[in-house]
């Protein structure tokens, strides 16, 4: 058998003007996990088995389009097989779906890693990336590829569309606070409705990208300098842009300002937005508090995270 597990994700700074081509910032989150296994399967056909979402189907059965066929296809396209042995394959993940938090980027990439592990061939980084971002657009429709390019490489991403991907530094630890509103974040929609927004007012928007962009440059040097309080304020002022672009909700504000009012150094929603995750920037001490309090404005999980150190 062969197992492969991707980790998963949140974007620090930048959604949606990313989309535009300004820069993000986002982190893998090895605390969540999508793991794909493969075997052989003892009855002709691919198998594919997904308990957390009740499928198990032989491929082939999975309509045109469906993401999980789309990518074990492509593997096979890729790799050459018009006819691979008869396999099972089983998927699942931690990560919570439809989040923000990259389990569908994250079960593409354990699902191509385990499947070439399995047939005996390999695929750059670079293949898995792209193969894992054909798999993004039917998840969001105009996906940046930043969850995709993150999870793939399993490393702090400073992403920009179209170009080669760029690591970032972090001078000192800093400790995140996840807290889940427990609403499918509707990605496809908040990005379709800023694009509604940036047809009706190019000027307007492109103005708003480029200040989010300014943010991001601005977080990217905090945290290459280890000035951690900086990124606070920052995230504040990406949360009100975002909110800006219609893309917040109550529920995430109701969090933003939860964490806010507990003592966090900053807050922001992180990702499609709508529902989904909202991030808080605290000290280690603060985090349990602060997680206290996002649970009593209604948070339905908390997860607190450590972006390591790396110089
Ligand atoms: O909802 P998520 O975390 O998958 O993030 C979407 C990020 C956007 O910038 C809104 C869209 C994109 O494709 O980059």
């Amino acid at each position: 058998m062969s197992i492969a597990c991707a980790p998963g994700k949140i974007i620090l700074f930048g959604e949606h003007a990313v989309v535009y081509g300004r820069p993000a910032l986002a982190v893998p989150v090895t605390q969540l996990q999508a793991t794909a296994e493969v075997q052989e399967s003892p009855v002709a056909g691919i198998w594919v088995e997904a308990p957390d979402i009740s499928l198990h189907s032989e491929l082939t059965c999975l309509p045109a389009g469906h993401a999980l066929r789309t990518v074990i296809e492509s593997v096979f396209r890729t790799l050459n097989l018009p006819a691979p042995p008869p396999l099972r394959i089983r998927v699942t993940a931690t990560i919570p779906v439809a989040s923000g938090l990259g389990s569908g980027a994250a079960v593409s990439v354990a699902i191509i890693r385990a499947l070439c592990s399995f047939l005996g061939q390999s695929l750059s980084d670079e293949q898995v990336n792209a193969l894992a971002y054909n798999a993004e657009k039917l998840y969001h429709g105009t996906p940046s590829g930043i969850d995709n390019t993150v999870i793939t490489y399993g490393r702090p991403v400073y992403f920009v569309r179209g170009q080669p991907i760029e690591t970032f530094r972090t001078a000192r630890a800093f400790t995140l606070l996840i807290g889940d509103t427990g609403i499918p974040a509707p990605t496809r929609e908040s990005v379709g409705d800023v694009r509604k927004l940036w047809e009706a007012d190019r000027r307007q928007w492109e103005a708003v990208f480029d200040a989010v962009g300014e943010i991001v440059r601005a977080a990217r040097d905090a945290i290459e300098s280890g000035h951690i309080p900086a990124l606070g304020p920052l995230m504040n002022a990406n949360h009100a842009l975002l909110q800006a672009m219609t893309v917040s909700g109550p529920e995430l504000d109701r969090l933003v300002l939860a964490a806010r009012q507990a003592g966090a150094l900053g807050a922001k929603l992180s990702g499609g937005g709508r529902g989904g995750n909202m991030i808080a920037l605290v000290t280690p001490e603060r985090a349990e508090s602060v997680a206290a309090a996002l649970r009593s404005a209604g948070a339905k999980n908390t997860i607190i995270t450590t972006i390591q150190e790396n110089p």
